[in-house]
């Protein structure tokens, strides 16, 4: 069945952004200590999540959305909040992990060469919290992205609805 697909932006933005989470979600053991090559790996990885997020929210609003894939009501309002709320922890988790950062002290440098001092004044119980509800959100992030892609794969192959062509490049 033939739909509108989503326009080559938000495609580009959709995949890069799901294969920077997979990035942020293998290197995160190596943010440990007080900062360094692997905290600024990990921490990039996440910081190019939120930035590239916030521009698909923008763009989001900005272009014609395809009409949604016909549905029954209540798969229509479990995708509806599905969605809202990847994207709320995409802006969430990446937030809590500089936050959790910079108030244990620590820094980093964004790409390596970008240098994001803390501007916090260093607070280890807050930082505990903090890194608590990083580890939270992150993992509430890669969850809800496993249902969602299980989903995508249950509407193309189970129903046969053609909604994850939506989402890839037209094929020649
Ligand atoms: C989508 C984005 C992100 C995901 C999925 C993610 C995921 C994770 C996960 C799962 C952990 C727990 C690792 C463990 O078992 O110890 C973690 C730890 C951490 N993350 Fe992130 N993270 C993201 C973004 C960020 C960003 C943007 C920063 C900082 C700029 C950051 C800084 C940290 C720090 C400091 C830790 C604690 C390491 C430790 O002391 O054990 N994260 N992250
Ligand atoms: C970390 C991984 C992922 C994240 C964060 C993510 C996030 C999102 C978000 C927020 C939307 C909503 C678009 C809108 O505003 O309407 C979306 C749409 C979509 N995603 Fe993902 N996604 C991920 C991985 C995947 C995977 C692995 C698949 C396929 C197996 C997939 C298939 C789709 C499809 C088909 C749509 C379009 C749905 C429609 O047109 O109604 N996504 N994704």
């Amino acid at each position: 069945m033939a739909h509108p697909r989503h326009d080559p932006l938000t495609l580009a933005l959709h995949w890069l952004i799901a294969l920077l989470i997979l990035g942020a979600y293998v290197t995160s053991e190596l943010a440990q200590g007080r900062g360094g090559p692997g905290t600024n790996l990990h921490g990039s990885l996440g910081l190019a999540v939120f930035g590239l997020s916030l521009i698909r929210i923008l763009w989001r609003g900005l272009a014609p959305h395809p009409a949604p894939v016909p549905m029954g009501a209540w798969m229509a309002r479990a995708a509806h909040l599905a969605h809202v709320a990847l994207y709320v922890t995409m802006l969430l988790a990446p937030a809590l992990g500089l936050a959790a950062l910079w108030a244990r002290g620590s820094e980093m440098s964004f790409l390596g060469f970008i240098p994001l001092p803390s501007p916090m004044t260093p607070d280890r119980a807050f930082s505990r919290t903090l890194k608590g509800a990083h580890e939270l959100a992150s993992n509430a992030l890669v969850i809800l992205a496993l249902l969602h892609a299980a989903a995508a794969i249950f509407h193309q192959y189970i129903l046969r609805d053609g909604l994850l062509e939506r989402m890839l490049p037209r094929r020649r």
